[in-house]
């Protein structure tokens, strides 16, 4: 199992149709990879946390990699784990979903364990993304 961490600058922003089509592709395809995750954005930036097998980690990284869709990737963490620590959802973005919120305040908690420098942008991003999506939601 691999455990990874990334933000990117998200070219989608306000373009809900968009990032609507992207969460079918990521649930479709997670589904099949045996991929989990949480998505999520403040609309200027994205933050996903995935885990999967190792070779399906590195494939989707590629993929992800040249992806216009969203720049500027940065992974904060890759690891590679014995176990799930983030949920059973092919894809979801946390503020959808209460169970999720649980898996969020963990990831939280997860974030307080690395550098500053790697954390916090992380952080900030599943703040202001869960503020954001429970306004329009
Ligand atoms: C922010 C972001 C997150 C993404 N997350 C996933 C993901 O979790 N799983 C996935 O298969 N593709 C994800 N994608 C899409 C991939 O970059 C790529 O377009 C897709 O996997 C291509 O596979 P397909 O053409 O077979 O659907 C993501 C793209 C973006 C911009």
């Amino acid at each position: 199992m691999r455990l990874l961490l990334y933000t990117s600058t998200n070219l989608i922003a306000e373009d809900q149709r968009a990032l609507d089509a992207l969460m079918v592709q990521c649930r479709t395809n997670n589904a099949v990879d045996g991929i989990t995750g949480l998505l999520w954005t403040d609309n200027v930036r994205f933050a996903q946390a995935l885990e999967g097998g190792e070779e399906a980690i590195a494939s989707l990284l590629d993929r992800l990699r040249t992806d216009d869709r969203h720049a500027d990737m940065h992974v904060i963490w890759d690891e590679v784990s014995t176990e799930r620590h983030f949920g059973a959802w092919s894809m979801v973005m946390p503020a959808e979903d209460v169970l999720a919120q649980l898996y969020e305040q963990r990831l939280i908690q997860f974030l307080q364990r690395l550098p500053p420098a790697l954390g916090d942008a992380f952080a900030g991003i599943v703040r202001r993304g869960s503020a954001h999506a429970g306004r329009s939601g």
